[in-house]
């Protein structure tokens, strides 16, 4: 039902100052979102199914190596048009968002910051054309929120490290070309002892391990990879030894304004959902839509979205102008991530029990709404930067 995602046009170009390029990159966006993911979102959720030809077309249309200076084959554009784009493919399917997410802000982004020149022409290139697709892996089985925590080692052997340990929960894992891999080099430093390394899918030693079934974005995909004995070239770190903590925390910064942007879809599509049902649904003699009682959770339901959406621009533009962004990213994310898992709630509610099945869209929010609570940092790990940011001296 293509109407029910573009009657509303939530975002009100006059607010933001958004210039022609971002409002045509949104529409872009849009009209991708329409034609190409919507029609397939529900199956491939049901599936389980990995959206490859839409990877590629988003990888075609510049989507996936938005931020990514044109010099290194990406679109060469601002935070703040990858958040419009963001936005649009997440309404219709948050699934094909967090691959687009993970790509531009945990893989392209360090890389083009942080790498060498000759790691971006090797493998920043092909990831921001979408010719390649990357992977970003942090988390461990015991090192989740306490990012820190390494168990996976890196061994240095004359111009390679060899690498040992296994990853969890990573997106895009089992379809990547390229990871981004967090090791200990030298544990007795603890935060100051972890390094980051680029590795190439085929790599010996490297592998897949285990593919998770998940409660929502169940068409993106989600991993265990292990390193048995792994031979990376020495040329493949990134930065120094000792800087991988550093540059996967600054790294999830700017993840998070995109983890933020696929709660706020995820939030208005179900806003949308809501308010198209309530003007069909009839109960006592009028639609429900004329009962104070809905529309108060309407209301609630805009606000909130209104609020988060400020909070991620906010962060988007802080991060363009390259000022610190991180307590920013922070709050937005911990509020839109809130504002997804209500809305979706309440919308689900809104629907009564045709909310419960899968044959109207609202169940598959509330799915798909609950992980923004999660990953790239919990709540309560938002909480803590943001605290941490009032507390330091
Ligand atoms: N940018 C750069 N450096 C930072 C930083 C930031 N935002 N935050 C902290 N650091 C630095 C610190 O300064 C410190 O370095 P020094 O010792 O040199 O000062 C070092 O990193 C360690 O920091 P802390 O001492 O503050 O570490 P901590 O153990 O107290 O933990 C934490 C801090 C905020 C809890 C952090 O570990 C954290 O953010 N954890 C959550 C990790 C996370 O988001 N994981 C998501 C996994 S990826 C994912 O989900 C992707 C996906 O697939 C979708």
């Amino acid at each position: 039902m293509r109407w029910l995602y573009f009657i509303f046009d939530w975002s009100d170009p006059m607010t933001f100052d958004f210039t022609e390029t971002h409002l045509m990159i949104r529409d872009t966006a849009r009209q991708f979102a329409l034609d190409e993911l919507a029609p397939s979102a529900d199956e491939r959720d049901e599936k389980e199914e990995f959206p490859y030809d839409a990877v590629r077309k988003m990888g075609e249309l510049g989507f996936m190596g938005m931020m990514v200076s044109e010099q290194y084959g990406g679109a060469g554009l601002d935070t703040v048009s990858y958040v419009l784009a963001l936005e649009e493919i997440g309404k219709v399917d948050a699934a094909a968002c967090v691959i687009m997410s993970v790509n531009n802000s945990l893989v392209c982004w360090g890389l083009e910051e942080y790498g060498t020149e000759e790691q971006k022409e090797r493998y920043l290139r092909d990831l921001a054309s979408g010719k390649k697709l990357g992977a970003f892996a942090l988390s461990e089985p015991e090192a989740g929120s306490d990012a820190t925590n390494q168990r996976t080692t890196a061994r240095r052997d004359g111009d390679y490290y060899i690498l040992n340990g296994t990853k969890n929960f990573i997106t895009n894992g089992a379809n990547a070309d390229v990871v981004l891999v967090m090791a200990a080099t030298d544990k007795s430093k603890g935060a100051k002892g972890v390094s980051a390394f680029i590795v190439e899918k085929g790599t010996a030693g490297f592998s897949v391990a285990k593919k998770e079934k998940k409660l929502g974005i169940r068409s993106s995909d989600t991993v265990s990879l292990a390193f048995e004995e792994c031979r990376v070239p020495a040329e493949n770190r990134i930065g120094e030894e000792g800087f991988g903590i550093k540059f996967a925390l600054r790294t999830l910064d700017g993840g998070r304004i995109g983890i933020a942007t696929q709660a706020l879809a995820i939030a208005e599509a179900s806003l949308e959902a809501s308010v198209n049902y309530s003007k069909q649904r009839k109960a006592f003699d009028h639609v429900i839509a004329d009962f104070q009682a809905i529309q108060f959770k309407l209301a609630d339901m805009s606000t909130n979205i209104e609020a988060a959406r400020g909070l991620i621009l906010h962060a988007a533009t802080l991060k363009d102008r390259r000022e610190p962004f991180g307590t920013a990213a922070a709050m937005a994310k911990l509020f839109a991530s809130r504002v997804a898992v209500e809305c979706a709630l309440e919308a689900v509610q809104i629907h009564g029990g045709y909310g419960y099945i899968r044959e109207y869209k609202v169940e598959r929010y509330l799915r798909d709404s609950k992980i923004t609570e999660i990953y790239e940092g919990t709540s309560e790990v938002q909480r803590l930067v943001i605290a941490r940011s009032l507390l330091q001296t």
